[in-house]
């Protein structure tokens, strides 16, 4: 894949970062358990408040829990998620030591950029969707409300090389750095 076509870095930084991206077409071959398990190994070190590690993880790749998975997915994401094969269903834990964990979202991404990150370097891709059915994602997984918030779910595959022939399907680019860091309050 031609990444300089569509990704141009304004500093140095290692490359996996900027060509890290998401997918909405994959092939059909599928991924072995010992990869399956590598991206979850990714997301076990990456770190959290107190250590709390908030993160839960639901997948399937092609059996009848896949089936309930695919129905968690909004009709848009399912049309072309479907073909993925592998599906993550991305959960938080709300509370840590009885206490509200406020930090536990952001950590919880900061373990599914570990596997964005694992994928990437694997040779896969991933496509995170946050257009799901929360309350079809509870019941399918059996994880309460109570104790966990539904956030979202992962496509994971091999980016079809038909890509580049599809304009909802590429790269996309960024804002500049300067319109996200500040080193001087507002109104400076
Ligand atoms: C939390 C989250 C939710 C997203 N939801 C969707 C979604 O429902 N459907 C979709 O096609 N892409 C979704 N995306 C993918 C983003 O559109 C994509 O990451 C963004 O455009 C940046 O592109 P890149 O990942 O290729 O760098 C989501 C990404 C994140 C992180």
């Amino acid at each position: 894949m031609n990444i300089d076509k569509y990704r141009h870095p304004e500093n140095n930084v290692e490359n996996f970062f900027f060509e890290r991206w998401s997918s909405r077409l994959f092939t059909d071959k599928p991924i072995s358990r010992n990869q399956i398990l590598s991206l979850f190994e990714a997301a076990r070190w990456a770190p959290s408040s107190s250590n709390s590690q908030p993160w839960k993880f639901v997948y399937a790749t092609n059996d009848d829990f896949r089936e309930k998975l695919n129905l968690v997915l909004n009709p848009f994401n399912r049309k072309w998620a479907i073909k993925a094969p592998l599906i993550i269903l991305v959960f938080s834990k709300n509370q840590n030591n009885g206490k509200e964990n406020r930090n536990a979202k952001f950590d919880t991404g900061a373990a599914w950029m570990s596997i964005a990150i694992q994928a990437k370097i694997m040779g896969l891709n991933t496509r995170a969707m946050g257009g799901i059915d929360h309350e079809v994602a509870h019941n399918v997984s059996g994880l309460s409300k109570d104790e966990y918030s539904s956030i979202c779910a992962i496509a994971v595959g091999y980016a079809d090389p038909d890509y580049d022939n599809i304009s909802e399907n590429t790269p996309s680019s960024r804002m500049k750095i300067d319109e996200f860091i500040m080193d001087k309050p507002l109104n400076h």
